[in-house]
Protein backbone atom coordinates (compact mmCIF):
# COMPACT_ATOMS: atom_id res chain seq x y z
CA UNK A 1 0.00 0.00 0.00
CA UNK A 2 1.43 3.31 -1.14
CA UNK A 3 2.54 5.31 2.16
CA UNK A 4 0.40 8.73 2.74
CA UNK A 5 2.05 11.68 1.39
CA UNK A 6 1.68 15.11 2.35
CA UNK A 7 3.23 18.57 1.29
CA UNK A 8 4.84 21.46 3.36
CA UNK A 9 5.72 24.86 1.90
CA UNK A 10 7.01 28.39 3.78
CA UNK A 11 5.17 31.50 2.97
CA UNK A 12 5.34 34.61 3.68
CA UNK A 13 8.61 36.47 5.21
CA UNK A 14 11.21 33.82 6.58
CA UNK A 15 12.37 33.77 10.63
CA UNK A 16 14.29 31.80 12.24
CA UNK A 17 12.98 28.91 13.59
CA UNK A 18 11.39 27.45 9.71
CA UNK A 19 13.96 24.91 9.65
CA UNK A 20 13.51 23.54 13.29
CA UNK A 21 9.67 22.90 11.98
CA UNK A 22 10.54 21.14 8.65
CA UNK A 23 12.71 19.02 10.62
CA UNK A 24 10.25 18.45 12.78
CA UNK A 25 7.58 17.99 10.18
CA UNK A 26 9.89 15.38 8.52
CA UNK A 27 11.06 13.21 11.32
CA UNK A 28 7.71 12.79 13.15
CA UNK A 29 6.13 12.03 9.95
CA UNK A 30 8.90 9.29 9.21
CA UNK A 31 9.01 8.10 12.52
CA UNK A 32 5.68 8.88 14.05
CA UNK A 33 3.49 7.95 11.18
CA UNK A 34 5.22 6.57 8.21
CA UNK A 35 4.32 9.30 5.88
CA UNK A 36 6.32 10.56 3.09
CA UNK A 37 7.11 14.22 3.47
CA UNK A 38 7.44 16.39 -0.18
CA UNK A 39 8.68 20.35 0.28
CA UNK A 40 7.19 22.74 -1.68
CA UNK A 41 9.60 25.58 -2.48
CA UNK A 42 9.18 29.02 -2.64
CA UNK A 43 6.14 28.97 -0.87
CA UNK A 44 3.10 29.41 -2.91
CA UNK A 45 4.46 29.89 -5.85
CA UNK A 46 6.34 26.76 -5.54
CA UNK A 47 2.25 25.28 -5.70
CA UNK A 48 1.53 26.72 -8.14
CA UNK A 49 4.29 25.97 -10.51
CA UNK A 50 5.10 22.35 -9.11
CA UNK A 51 8.41 23.26 -7.48
CA UNK A 52 8.91 20.40 -5.54
CA UNK A 53 11.77 18.90 -2.85
CA UNK A 54 11.32 15.21 -1.58
CA UNK A 55 12.66 15.52 1.83
CA UNK A 56 14.01 12.80 3.63
CA UNK A 57 15.72 12.22 6.78
CA UNK A 58 18.87 12.94 5.41
CA UNK A 59 17.84 16.54 4.51
CA UNK A 60 16.77 17.63 7.39
CA UNK A 61 19.84 16.59 9.11
CA UNK A 62 22.05 19.47 10.79
CA UNK A 63 19.49 21.66 9.59
CA UNK A 64 17.85 23.14 13.57
CA UNK A 65 20.08 25.67 14.25
CA UNK A 66 20.08 27.30 10.59
CA UNK A 67 18.25 30.25 10.55
CA UNK A 68 16.23 30.94 6.72
CA UNK A 69 14.63 27.79 5.05
CA UNK A 70 15.55 25.09 2.73
CA UNK A 71 12.36 25.48 1.24
CA UNK A 72 13.08 28.91 0.46
CA UNK A 73 10.14 31.24 0.70
CA UNK A 74 7.74 34.41 -0.70
CA UNK A 75 5.57 36.73 0.68
CA UNK A 76 4.50 37.97 -2.72
CA UNK A 77 2.97 34.47 -4.43
CA UNK A 78 -0.70 34.47 -3.52
CA UNK A 79 -2.63 31.67 -5.74
CA UNK A 80 -5.69 33.51 -6.03
CA UNK A 81 -3.96 36.72 -6.93
CA UNK A 82 -1.27 35.13 -8.71
CA UNK A 83 1.45 38.17 -10.04
CA UNK A 84 3.46 37.58 -12.99
CA UNK A 85 5.27 39.45 -16.30
CA UNK A 86 3.29 38.52 -19.52
CA UNK A 87 5.31 38.66 -22.59
CA UNK A 88 5.55 42.37 -22.90
CA UNK A 89 7.16 42.24 -19.13
CA UNK A 90 3.66 43.95 -17.84
CA UNK A 91 2.51 42.81 -14.70
CA UNK A 92 -0.67 40.74 -15.23
CA UNK A 93 -2.66 39.38 -12.03
CA UNK A 94 -4.87 36.46 -12.25
CA UNK A 95 -6.42 33.77 -10.10
CA UNK A 96 -4.69 30.17 -10.31
CA UNK A 97 -5.83 28.78 -7.71
CA UNK A 98 -7.30 25.69 -9.69
CA UNK A 99 -3.58 25.27 -11.06
CA UNK A 100 -2.36 25.08 -7.21
CA UNK A 101 -5.31 22.36 -7.08
CA UNK A 102 -4.37 20.33 -10.11
CA UNK A 103 -0.71 20.06 -8.60
CA UNK A 104 -2.14 18.91 -5.58
CA UNK A 105 -3.93 16.63 -7.29
CA UNK A 106 -0.77 15.08 -9.41
CA UNK A 107 1.39 14.86 -6.82
CA UNK A 108 -1.31 13.02 -4.76
CA UNK A 109 -0.57 15.03 -1.50
CA UNK A 110 -3.48 14.13 1.21
CA UNK A 111 -2.72 16.75 2.75
CA UNK A 112 -0.40 20.37 3.12
CA UNK A 113 0.79 21.56 6.24
CA UNK A 114 1.40 25.52 5.65
CA UNK A 115 3.79 27.22 7.75
CA UNK A 116 3.26 30.87 7.79
CA UNK A 117 1.76 34.46 9.28
CA UNK A 118 -1.50 35.93 8.70
CA UNK A 119 -1.18 36.64 4.87
CA UNK A 120 -0.26 32.81 4.73
CA UNK A 121 -2.64 31.58 6.81
CA UNK A 122 -5.53 33.52 5.28
CA UNK A 123 -4.53 32.13 1.41
CA UNK A 124 -4.35 28.67 3.57
CA UNK A 125 -8.05 29.14 4.70
CA UNK A 126 -9.00 29.65 1.24
CA UNK A 127 -7.72 26.59 -0.13
CA UNK A 128 -8.66 24.56 3.21
CA UNK A 129 -12.60 26.01 2.20
CA UNK A 130 -11.90 24.61 -1.24
CA UNK A 131 -11.51 21.31 0.24
CA UNK A 132 -7.69 20.96 1.01
CA UNK A 133 -6.86 19.29 4.22
CA UNK A 134 -4.63 21.68 5.50
CA UNK A 135 -3.13 22.32 8.90
CA UNK A 136 -1.51 25.78 9.39
CA UNK A 137 1.40 26.29 11.64
CA UNK A 138 2.37 30.00 13.06
CA UNK A 139 5.63 31.47 12.06
CA UNK A 140 6.62 35.10 12.53
CA UNK A 141 8.54 37.40 14.04
CA UNK A 142 5.58 40.24 14.49
CA UNK A 143 3.94 38.02 16.67
CA UNK A 144 0.29 39.21 15.26
CA UNK A 145 -1.59 35.29 14.90
CA UNK A 146 -4.32 35.12 16.98
CA UNK A 147 -5.26 32.36 19.14
CA UNK A 148 -1.73 31.93 20.21
CA UNK A 149 0.42 33.62 23.04
CA UNK A 150 3.04 33.64 20.63
CA UNK A 151 4.32 32.53 17.11
CA UNK A 152 8.09 31.11 16.59
CA UNK A 153 10.62 33.12 15.16
CA UNK A 154 9.36 35.96 17.82
CA UNK A 155 11.45 35.21 20.75
CA UNK A 156 14.53 35.25 18.71
CA UNK A 157 14.05 38.74 16.65
CA UNK A 158 12.88 39.82 20.31
CA UNK A 159 17.04 38.86 21.73
CA UNK A 160 18.64 40.66 18.62
CA UNK A 161 16.38 43.69 19.21
CA UNK A 162 16.81 43.79 22.66
CA UNK A 163 20.63 43.24 22.39
CA UNK A 164 20.52 46.48 20.17
CA UNK A 165 18.73 48.62 22.52
CA UNK A 166 21.51 47.52 25.20
CA UNK A 167 24.60 48.25 22.49
CA UNK A 168 22.85 51.81 21.81
CA UNK A 169 22.52 52.61 25.52
CA UNK A 170 26.22 52.12 26.32
CA UNK A 171 27.18 54.90 23.23
CA UNK A 172 23.83 56.96 23.79
CA UNK A 173 25.17 57.22 27.19
CA UNK A 174 29.01 57.87 26.59
CA UNK A 175 27.78 60.74 23.90
CA UNK A 176 24.59 62.80 25.68
CA UNK A 177 22.58 61.61 22.79
CA UNK A 178 18.59 60.47 21.82
CA UNK A 179 19.03 57.08 20.57
CA UNK A 180 16.37 55.86 18.04
CA UNK A 181 15.89 52.39 17.27
CA UNK A 182 13.16 51.46 14.47
CA UNK A 183 12.33 47.70 14.89
CA UNK A 184 9.89 45.92 12.65
CA UNK A 185 6.42 44.53 13.79
CA UNK A 186 4.00 45.74 11.10
CA UNK A 187 0.74 46.87 12.61
CA UNK A 188 1.58 45.86 16.35
CA UNK A 189 4.14 46.74 19.00
CA UNK A 190 5.29 43.60 20.35
CA UNK A 191 8.68 43.61 19.13
CA UNK A 192 9.20 47.35 20.35
CA UNK A 193 7.35 47.00 23.33
CA UNK A 194 9.01 43.50 24.83
CA UNK A 195 12.44 44.44 23.38
CA UNK A 196 12.05 48.50 24.79
CA UNK A 197 10.81 47.05 28.44
CA UNK A 198 13.83 44.19 28.34
CA UNK A 199 16.30 47.04 27.32
CA UNK A 200 14.99 49.38 29.86
CA UNK A 201 13.43 51.87 26.87
CA UNK A 202 13.14 55.40 28.31
CA UNK A 203 10.41 55.75 25.00
CA UNK A 204 8.48 53.26 23.08
CA UNK A 205 5.94 54.14 20.71
CA UNK A 206 3.98 51.28 18.97
CA UNK A 207 0.91 51.81 16.65
CA UNK A 208 -1.69 50.49 19.14
CA UNK A 209 -0.61 53.83 21.22
CA UNK A 210 -0.48 56.82 18.60
CA UNK A 211 2.05 59.54 20.34
CA UNK A 212 1.97 63.12 21.02
CA UNK A 213 5.76 64.52 20.46
CA UNK A 214 5.52 67.01 23.32
CA UNK A 215 4.70 64.11 25.58
CA UNK A 216 8.25 62.68 24.66
CA UNK A 217 9.68 66.05 25.09
CA UNK A 218 8.49 66.44 28.41
CA UNK A 219 9.42 62.64 29.32
CA UNK A 220 13.06 63.98 28.09
CA UNK A 221 13.37 66.84 29.66
CA UNK A 222 12.51 65.25 33.08
CA UNK A 223 15.31 62.76 32.49
CA UNK A 224 17.56 65.69 31.85
CA UNK A 225 16.20 67.37 35.42
CA UNK A 226 16.78 63.81 36.80
CA UNK A 227 20.46 64.28 35.69
CA UNK A 228 20.01 61.90 32.81
CA UNK A 229 21.28 63.13 29.05
CA UNK A 230 20.78 60.64 27.58
CA UNK A 231 17.65 58.73 26.33
CA UNK A 232 16.51 55.40 24.39
CA UNK A 233 13.35 55.46 22.51
CA UNK A 234 12.26 52.16 20.88
CA UNK A 235 9.76 53.03 17.90
CA UNK A 236 7.92 50.22 15.99
CA UNK A 237 7.75 50.38 12.39
CA UNK A 238 4.13 51.19 12.44
CA UNK A 239 4.03 53.42 15.36
CA UNK A 240 2.42 56.91 14.34
CA UNK A 241 1.87 59.96 15.72
CA UNK A 242 -1.88 60.97 17.30
CA UNK A 243 -4.00 61.88 13.90
CA UNK A 244 -1.42 61.09 11.42
CA UNK A 245 -0.16 58.12 9.92
CA UNK A 246 2.11 55.05 8.87
CA UNK A 247 5.34 56.18 7.34
CA UNK A 248 5.85 54.08 4.22
CA UNK A 249 8.81 53.09 2.60
CA UNK A 250 7.82 51.70 -0.49
CA UNK A 251 4.98 49.71 -2.10
CA UNK A 252 4.80 46.37 -4.19
CA UNK A 253 2.41 46.16 -6.91
CA UNK A 254 1.16 43.00 -7.46
CA UNK A 255 1.92 41.89 -3.86
CA UNK A 256 -1.01 40.71 -1.49
CA UNK A 257 0.55 42.75 1.36
CA UNK A 258 1.70 45.83 -1.02
CA UNK A 259 3.02 47.93 1.71
CA UNK A 260 6.39 48.03 3.33
CA UNK A 261 6.68 50.35 6.07
CA UNK A 262 9.95 52.04 7.68
CA UNK A 263 11.09 55.52 7.73
CA UNK A 264 9.42 56.63 11.31
CA UNK A 265 12.55 56.06 13.25
CA UNK A 266 13.93 59.16 11.21
CA UNK A 267 10.92 61.13 11.72
CA UNK A 268 11.01 60.87 15.33
CA UNK A 269 14.57 61.54 15.71
CA UNK A 270 14.55 64.84 14.26
CA UNK A 271 11.14 65.69 15.99
CA UNK A 272 13.17 64.82 19.35
CA UNK A 273 16.25 67.16 18.16
CA UNK A 274 13.92 69.76 17.21
CA UNK A 275 12.07 70.17 20.28
CA UNK A 276 14.71 68.77 23.09
CA UNK A 277 18.03 70.40 21.31
CA UNK A 278 19.65 67.28 22.38
CA UNK A 279 21.33 65.38 19.31
CA UNK A 280 19.82 62.36 17.94
CA UNK A 281 20.86 59.32 15.79
CA UNK A 282 18.91 56.66 14.09
CA UNK A 283 19.59 52.86 13.69
CA UNK A 284 16.83 50.66 12.04
CA UNK A 285 17.41 47.38 12.40
CA UNK A 286 15.27 45.82 9.45
CA UNK A 287 16.10 42.07 8.41
CA UNK A 288 18.36 41.80 11.18
CA UNK A 289 15.65 40.56 13.04
CA UNK A 290 14.52 38.18 10.58
CA UNK A 291 18.12 36.27 10.47
CA UNK A 292 20.41 33.60 12.17
CA UNK A 293 19.90 31.36 14.16
CA UNK A 294 16.63 30.65 16.21
CA UNK A 295 16.70 31.27 20.35
CA UNK A 296 16.44 28.18 22.68
CA UNK A 297 12.74 28.95 22.73
CA UNK A 298 12.39 29.51 19.03
CA UNK A 299 13.93 25.97 18.56
CA UNK A 300 11.64 24.21 21.39
CA UNK A 301 8.37 26.06 19.93
CA UNK A 302 8.98 25.10 16.26
CA UNK A 303 9.49 21.50 17.20
CA UNK A 304 6.64 20.97 19.38
CA UNK A 305 4.39 22.77 16.75
CA UNK A 306 6.01 20.77 13.85
CA UNK A 307 4.59 17.42 16.15
CA UNK A 308 1.69 18.58 17.20
CA UNK A 309 0.66 19.68 13.07
CA UNK A 310 1.51 16.19 11.75
CA UNK A 311 -0.17 14.63 15.04
CA UNK A 312 -3.09 16.46 13.57
CA UNK A 313 -3.66 15.80 10.05
CA UNK A 314 -2.76 11.63 11.22
CA UNK A 315 -6.17 12.67 13.34
CA UNK A 316 -7.89 13.88 10.23
CA UNK A 317 -8.42 17.11 12.33
CA UNK A 318 -7.69 19.51 9.53
CA UNK A 319 -8.47 23.18 8.75
CA UNK A 320 -7.22 23.84 12.14
CA UNK A 321 -3.67 26.01 13.42
CA UNK A 322 -1.57 24.80 15.95
CA UNK A 323 -1.24 27.15 19.02
CA UNK A 324 0.61 27.75 22.09
CA UNK A 325 -1.77 28.60 25.11
CA UNK A 326 -0.16 28.87 28.91
CA UNK A 327 2.21 25.72 28.39
CA UNK A 328 0.37 23.58 26.15
CA UNK A 329 -0.08 23.32 22.62
CA UNK A 330 -3.02 22.91 21.37
CA UNK A 331 -4.81 23.93 17.96
CA UNK A 332 -7.69 26.61 17.21
CA UNK A 333 -9.64 26.90 13.79
CA UNK A 334 -7.96 28.27 10.97
CA UNK A 335 -10.97 30.91 10.47
CA UNK A 336 -10.68 31.54 13.70
CA UNK A 337 -6.84 32.45 13.66
CA UNK A 338 -6.84 35.12 10.89
CA UNK A 339 -9.88 36.85 11.63
CA UNK A 340 -8.27 39.61 13.55
CA UNK A 341 -4.73 40.93 14.15
CA UNK A 342 -3.11 40.60 17.68
CA UNK A 343 -2.22 43.59 18.77
CA UNK A 344 -0.87 44.78 21.73
CA UNK A 345 -3.36 45.71 24.76
CA UNK A 346 -2.66 49.10 25.55
CA UNK A 347 -4.47 48.69 29.20
CA UNK A 348 -2.81 45.49 29.86
CA UNK A 349 -0.60 44.47 32.72
CA UNK A 350 2.16 44.43 30.88
CA UNK A 351 2.21 47.93 29.37
CA UNK A 352 1.18 48.90 33.03
CA UNK A 353 4.58 47.36 34.41
CA UNK A 354 6.65 49.40 31.78
CA UNK A 355 4.88 53.14 32.56
CA UNK A 356 5.95 51.30 36.14
CA UNK A 357 9.12 51.94 36.07
CA UNK A 358 8.72 54.93 33.73
CA UNK A 359 8.48 53.97 30.36
CA UNK A 360 6.92 57.26 28.09
CA UNK A 361 4.27 55.93 25.23
CA UNK A 362 4.24 59.08 24.21
CA UNK A 363 0.55 59.65 25.46
O1 LIG B 1 6.16 40.21 8.70
C1 LIG B 1 7.54 40.17 8.94
C2 LIG B 1 8.18 41.45 8.49
O2 LIG B 1 9.56 41.38 8.78
C3 LIG B 1 7.57 42.73 9.07
O3 LIG B 1 7.95 42.97 10.39
C4 LIG B 1 8.05 43.76 8.07
O4 LIG B 1 7.18 44.85 8.02
C5 LIG B 1 8.01 43.01 6.77
O5 LIG B 1 8.05 41.63 7.08
C6 LIG B 1 9.17 43.32 5.86
O6 LIG B 1 8.99 42.65 4.66
P1 LIG B 1 10.10 42.50 3.52
O7 LIG B 1 10.95 41.32 3.89
O8 LIG B 1 9.31 42.27 2.30
O9 LIG B 1 10.90 43.76 3.52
Amino acid sequence: MRRKRIGILTGGGDCPGLNAVIRAVVKASLFQHNFEVLGILDGYAGLVENRTLPLTEAMVSEILPKGGTILGTSNTADPFRYAENDADGKLKVSDRSRDALAVIKKLELEGLLIVGGDGTQSIALKLSQLGVPIIGIPKTIDNDLDCTDVTFGFDSALAIATEAVDRLHTTGESHKRAMVLEVMGRYTGWIALRSGMSGGADVILIPEIPYDVQKIRDSIQARIARGKRFSLIVVAEGAKPLGGDVVIQQTIPGSPDPIRLGGIGHVVAHQIQQCTGIESRVTVLGHLQRGGIPTTFDRWLATRFGVHAVALFAAGQCGRMVTLRGQRIESANLADAVRHPRRVNPTSEEVHAARAVGTCFGD
